[in-house]
């Protein structure tokens, strides 16, 4: 599995090589003057020069694989859990490239992560600034040595294309507590005619508990940690935690090796996880969706 995912990835910059080529000039905001009038899209932002020129920063070959030489699309794809939200490219007759709908939903993410009333305080710009000049440490490395780079001075002026009444998005919290009271049991409690979580997943997420014991807090912290590179905070949707095991017929993966929880969106349990997604369950006291007496609790 690893080999093929990366395999892609490799596939997909030497693609995006060809697409850097072609763009090399950064275009300014000028020339989107007559662009669709702000108001009806997120925060008033820009929709057409973002698909100019913030767009293609995100798929600019950088001239290697490792960190900051990387293109920010090759860890910021759906598939890895870092909060930029980009859609993996569509492939069609050699070519590589994001449709206007895969764009427009880009765009939609993307916007999530800026702030039009305190542009500075972005976090689509501090994230690969160096923390030196005000930046924030970004595992991704560091892209821009100053606030005068040419890509942060760009998406700075998309910035400033938006609403300045329009604030950045709560950062949202996924809570442990709720994971180790009411998430994890949910690995060793299959539905009927299904495998257990920890069946197949025992090296990731799904850490089987000692016999007829609960897992230590140690176990769930580690399983908790696991299971967030398939958490995208705030976005249920976008969390292969919640993709992976629906039915495809209710939106869910296309295919699934370890097959289906939930056979719709509507399912109380599949809710209450989006709910714990979205930052909004917190702590111990499951609701009635997700209370199962396996594993035994001290
Ligand atoms: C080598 C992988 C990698 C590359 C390349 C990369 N990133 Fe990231 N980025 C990550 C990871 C992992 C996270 C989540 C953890 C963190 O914040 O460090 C992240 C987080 C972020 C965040 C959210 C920070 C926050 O406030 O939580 C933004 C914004 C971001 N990256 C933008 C970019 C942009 C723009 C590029 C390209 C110029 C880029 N990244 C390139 C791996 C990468
Ligand atoms: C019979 C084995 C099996 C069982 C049982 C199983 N899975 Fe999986 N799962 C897989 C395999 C194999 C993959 C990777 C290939 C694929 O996507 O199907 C996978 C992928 C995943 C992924 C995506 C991981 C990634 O690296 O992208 C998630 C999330 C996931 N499973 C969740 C679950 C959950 C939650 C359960 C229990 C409700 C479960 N799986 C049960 C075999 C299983």
């Amino acid at each position: 599995m690893t080999v093929t995912s990366s395999m892609r990835a490799l596939l997909l910059l030497i693609a995006a090589t060809i697409i850097g080529c072609s763009e090399e000039s950064a275009p300014t905001a000028v020339q989107t003057a007559a662009s669709t009038s702000a108001g009806d899209t997120a925060k008033g932002l820009d929709y057409d020069f973002y698909k100019e020129s913030i767009e293609p920063i995100f798929i600019r070959y950088r001239g290697g694989f490792v960190g900051p030489d990387t293109a920010c699309v090759a860890c910021h794809t759906v598939q890895a859990n870092a909060p930029l939200g980009l859609l993996p490219l569509t492939e069609e007759n050699g070519e590589v490239f994001w449709t206007e709908e895969e764009s427009r939903q880009n765009f939609e993410n993307v916007a999530m992560l800026v702030n039009p009333s305190d542009p500075e305080t972005s976090r689509l710009l501090l994230a690969p600034l160096a923390p030196i000049v005000g930046g924030e440490s970004h595992s991704g490395g560091i892209f821009w040595d100053s606030v005068n780079h040419s890509e942060y001075r760009l998406i700075a002026e998309w910035i400033a294309s938006g609403d300045p009444t329009t604030a950045a998005d709560p950062i949202v919290e996924v809570d442990f507590e709720f994971f180790r009271s009411c998430v994890q049991p949910i690995f060793v409690n299959p539905i009927d005619n299904a495998m257990p979580c920890t069946e197949c997943h025992s090296g990731q997420f799904a850490i089987p508990p000692a016999a007829n014991s609960y897992w230590t807090v140690e176990q769930s912290q580690l399983a908790f940690e696991e299971l967030l590179n398939f958490v995208d905070p705030g976005r249920p949707d976008f969390s292969r935690f919640l993709h992976k095991p629906l039915h495809p017929n209710a939106g869910g993966d296309l295919m699934h090796n370890g097959g289906r929880r939930w056979y719709s969106k509507d399912d109380p349990e599949r809710q209450a996880l989006e709910a714990w997604v979205q930052g909004d369950f917190t702590g111990t006291s499951c609701p009635s969706a997700l209370q199962f007496d396996n594993p035994p609790r001290a």
